[in-house]
């Protein structure tokens, strides 16, 4: 960069503007440069003077460095002072010749031991003062500096609003920080676990209540009781079972488990509902869920049904009731042969011990029923007929399978042929047909009159069992068009 000695107007001005920039200094640095300044003053005087007075600037500067290092500062002071006034004498002189231009560069070498401390000190300011160098060392050039007071005034300003925002964003992180720090620490409190040991729940003393980590669910079934031992169902059918229980607590069908044994046989639900899938035997278990040992069951036959011949056969029994019933041209005319022999060998059986039992009435076609059923009704109405005489098309005489024997009233009961017919018609193939505790299944009031032949083996095993026909097959009795069975809508005759 070129450079050019200043005017006198110029370095003025430069003080001026050195001042105010110093003045924006600290207080601390302010007195240093004010020495300076009044030094520049000095040293900018003395070339001028040197030029003036012949003078090296050395022999000024060696004298001046004398007068500061000797105990007479201040005669040495008023000999500057002299030659300054001289200086001013002759700087009124109209012409100032002008500094020679030439190359500056920077100060690199140490200062040379004779050279005056506080010009050294002066002139090694970094980027402010240089020194020429070649034919101009020695002279002082006080160049302008390459940055200018307003643009360190503006570089302190932005400095100074960089550090404000810097200690602003500290200050905002440091607020944030400990808002969060306050905010979980209040969570913390609150809402959170103090741990990862597992909440304790205590009881109204205090105390923990501490379950085992693998304990047993509680069982509050002691027992499960079938209502029946035994069930049938049809085979595409549904029966409900039901059972009660004895329980220690609350304890419901959530608390137990159905399966079946063979479900290609019989299914079961979640509820108790047997579905009869094909004819075959297979066992319903019931279970409390806490404990499987405690259970019962259920034998479960599922029976087929079919029709015949304008007659209904369930696993090859023919069912004729309130709700299964022949069509009116089923006629065997009489009874079966086989029922007749049966028959026969009973009442020879019952009279070897003495008793007289005989047939009353036999085979009945659908005619002579519909005869007798209107008769009743006309007599007693047909609520009350019906408890004991069944609709034409719906009575077992119509078979040729049902017998009725001896007296038909309730005094039969108490004969002796009533109770040996009880204890052996089995024996010979036939079942008391309308039993008295079987009132509300087969429809009928109690009939120990009339017998039903159906097979020794059936016999025996519906006896022993202790049920009804229709329970034996998994059936009701219930006419088809009502249940309170109201009045017949066959013809009479
Ligand atoms: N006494 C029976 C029910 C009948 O009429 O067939
Ligand atoms: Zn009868």
């Amino acid at each position: 960069m070129e450079s050019r000695n200043m005017t006198e107007k110029e370095f003025e001005e430069f003080q001026k503007l050195l001042e105010r920039e110093l003045g924006e200094v600290d207080s601390e640095k302010e007195k240093e440069e004010q020495e300076i300044t009044e030094m520049l003053r000095h040293e900018g005087r003395a070339h001028e003077a040197a030029r003036n007075t012949g003078k090296s600037v050395g022999e000024l500067n060696a004298g001046r460095t004398a007068a500061v290092n000797s105990a007479d500062r201040a005669q040495k002071n008023a000999e500057v002072q002299a030659m300054l006034r001289a200086e001013r004498e002759s700087a009124k002189a109209p012409s100032q010749p002008a500094m020679p231009h030439g190359k500056y560069e920077k100060v690199t070498e140490e200062p040379s031991a004779n050279e005056a401390p506080k010009a050294e000190e002066l002139i090694r300011k970094p980027g402010k003062y240089e020194k020429r160098t070649g034919e101009e060392e020695g002279y002082f050039n006080p160049e302008l500096p390459k940055e200018s007071a307003a643009e360190r005034r503006r570089r302190a300003r932005r400095n100074a609003r960089i550090t404000r925002l810097v200690i602003g964003f500290a200050a905002v992180f440091v607020l944030s920080l400990s808002v969060g720090l306050i905010v979980n620490s209040v969570k913390s409190k609150n809402n959170e676990p103090v741990s990862d040991q597992p909440v304790m729940q205590t009881d109204a003393d205090g105390n923990v209540i501490q379950e085992p980590e693998d304990a047993e669910p509680v069982c509050n079934i002691i027992n499960i009781t079938p209502m029946d031992t035994s069930v049938t169902v049809l085979s595409g059918d549904a029966v409900p079972l039901q059972i009660s229980m004895t329980t220690s607590g609350i304890a419901d069908q959530n608390d137990i488990t159905w399966t079946s044994s063979d479900p290609s046989v019989a299914e079961v639900t979640d509820d108790g509902t047997v579905m009869g899938i094909s004819a075959g035997k297979c066992s319903i278990t019931i279970a409390a869920k806490a404990d499987p040992e405690i259970s019962a069951q259920v034998s479960c036959t599922v029976r087929k049904i079919e029709e015949k011949d304008g007659a209904t056969y369930i696993d090859g029994i023919l069912i004729i009731n309130k709700t299964f019933g022949v069509d009116a041209d089923y006629a065997p005319g009489d009874l079966t042969e086989e029922t007749r022999a049966a028959f026969d060998e009973l009442c020879s059986a019952a009279a070897a011990d003495g008793l007289n039992i005989y047939l009353a009435s036999g085979y009945r076609s659908y005619d002579l029923q519909n005869t007798i059923f209107n008769n009743y009704t006309n007599l007693y109405g047909q609520d009350l007929a019906e408890t004991f005489s069944a609709r034409p098309g719906h009575s077992e005489h119509q078979s040729g399978l049902a017998i009725d024997v001896n007296t038909v009233t309730d005094a039969f009961a108490d004969t002796p042929e009533a109770k040996w017919l009880e204890e052996h018609c089995a024996e010979y193939g036939f079942i008391i047909r309308y039993g008295a505790d079987k009132v509300d299944i087969t429809g009928y009031k109690y009939e120990p009159w009339h017998i039903r032949y159906v097979g020794v083996d059936i016999a025996k095993e519906i006896t022993e069992l202790g049920v009804s026909l229709e329970e034996y097959l998994g059936v009701d009795s219930v006419y088809a068009d009502d249940e309170t069975q109201e009045g017949t809508t066959e013809p009479t005759e």
